[in-house]
């Protein structure tokens, strides 16, 4: 990180700053259903506008896929920064490069914002295309990459166009997101305990890995625990279970035992007949019935899990430990959000569910960090490089 320049350090008043956020927010039609991370943006661009540099913000929503598809479209995120902002006013181009682009940016007075439509209405985005980037870097005179949340992508707007704009640097969520990682990747104070939940293991191993060498407990739930159950030859009725990951869930557990961490598996799991059920009954993980299928944590798990986070002195933590958009399953989750945040321990909390989770009770300001990247924060944890940030280097 003490190579990459801070925004604060950059020369950008009267500049056009191309400012690469992460907007990819959840919508419901027309509307933001979570601000989360456009919020998150705020500091960094309230900065740019204070220094009356003319602010110019890129970002991807969805997986359009190169196409110009109205459902993709960055307005709504638009208006829900403009009505974050002090005066309200927010310029929208649409589209991200060519000449209506061009003329936006260009129109712009110092301290005055414009949006640019999706970058992934272009192959080029995602391809990391050099012509792409060509385009994108006539429309800054300075480079910030504050999008955390995508800096574990190798896209055009992240990777390849910090090369063609020689002033960048990182903005202010993009550091806060790294010294608070940091914190937890090296070094950090112990007990050091990590909560992984969610649907899938396979998405999980490498993190577990890497942290298999620095954790003293593995708390896993959600239904990547049935596979953990399976793998040591529990029965689960109807539940999501990834058959072709038994035999690594059994190395995990192997592994975890020869390096002297402590894996907590559910000791009870809630169960429904269905995606939809309306109530969970509470059972012992080697009872779930034929039929049924395992769609959260127990209260008895969840107080061993209590019982551990309060202690700790270093929590990672993605993943819900269940269903939790079902309110019938959601207390698991609710339950190990509670228990991290009464634990004096630093901790970081990723992944869209997660954090959706700990928002929804209100406990958003009891962590030491809630990170607007799921999938970055995985692989920055599993000590990868990420392209984004080492294109700012
Ligand atoms: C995310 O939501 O994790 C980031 O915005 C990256 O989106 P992607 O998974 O579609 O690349």
């Amino acid at each position: 990180m003490s190579a990459i320049r801070s925004i604060e350090e950059l020369e950008i008043s009267g500049r056009r700053v191309f400012i690469r956020v992460d907007f990819n927010v959840p919508l419901d039609g027309t509307r933001v259903t979570d601000d989360t991370r456009v919020r998150a943006a705020l500091p960094t661009i309230k900065h740019a506008i204070e220094r009356g540099a003319r602010v110019v913000l890129a970002s991807h929503l969805g997986r359009p896929k190169g196409e110009k598809k109205p459902e993709f479209s960055l307005e709504p995120a638009a208006a829900a920064l403009a009505s974050l902002l002090p005066d309200g006013e927010v310029v929208l181009a649409d589209d991200c490069i060519g000449d209506g682009a061009r003329k936006v940016v260009n129109d712009l007075r110092d301290g005055q914002v414009a949006v640019l439509e999706n970058l992934r209405f272009h192959a080029g985005e995602r391809a990391n295309d050099e012509a792409f980037a060509q385009e994108l870097a006539r429309l800054g005179d300075v480079y910030v990459n504050d999008a955390f949340g995508t800096a574990h992508r190798a896209h055009a707007s992240v990777s390849a166009l910090p090369g063609l704009i020689a002033e960048h640097g990182a903005g202010l969520l993009m550091q806060r997101e790294l010294t608070a990682l940091g914190k937890l990747k090296d070094g950090a104070p112990k007990p050091f305990l990590a909560v992984l939940g969610g649907a899938k293991v396979s998405d999980k191993i490498g993190v577990i890995e890497a942290l298999l060498s620095k954790i003293d407990a593995l708390l896993i739930g959600g239904a990547m625990a049935n596979t953990f159950l399976a793998a040591k030859g529990l029965s689960l009725g109807r539940s999501l279970v990834e058959e072709d990951k038994l035999p690594v869930a059994r190395s995990i557990l192997a592994a975890a035992e020869a390096k002297n961490v402590q894996v907590l598996l559910p000791v009870d799991v809630a169960v429904g007949d269905g995606l939809d059920a309306t109530a969970a009954v509470h059972v012992a993980p080697d009872s779930v019935g034929d039929s049924q299928m395992v769609l959260d944590v127990g209260p008895q798990t969840v107080k061993a899990f209590r019982d551990k986070l309060i202690r700790a002195q270093s929590i990672f933590w993605n993943g819900p430990m269940g269903l939790f958009e079902n309110p019938a399953f959601a207390a698991g989750t609710l339950g190990v959000a509670e228990a991290i945040a009464a634990s004096t321990g630093f901790s970081v909390v990723g992944g869209g569910d997660s954090v959706a989770a700990i928002m929804q009770a209100g406990l958003g300001d009891k962590f030491g960090h809630v990170s607007t990247g799921g999938g970055a924060s995985l692989e920055y944890m599993e000590g990868k490089k990420l392209p984004g940030v080492e294109a700012l280097s």
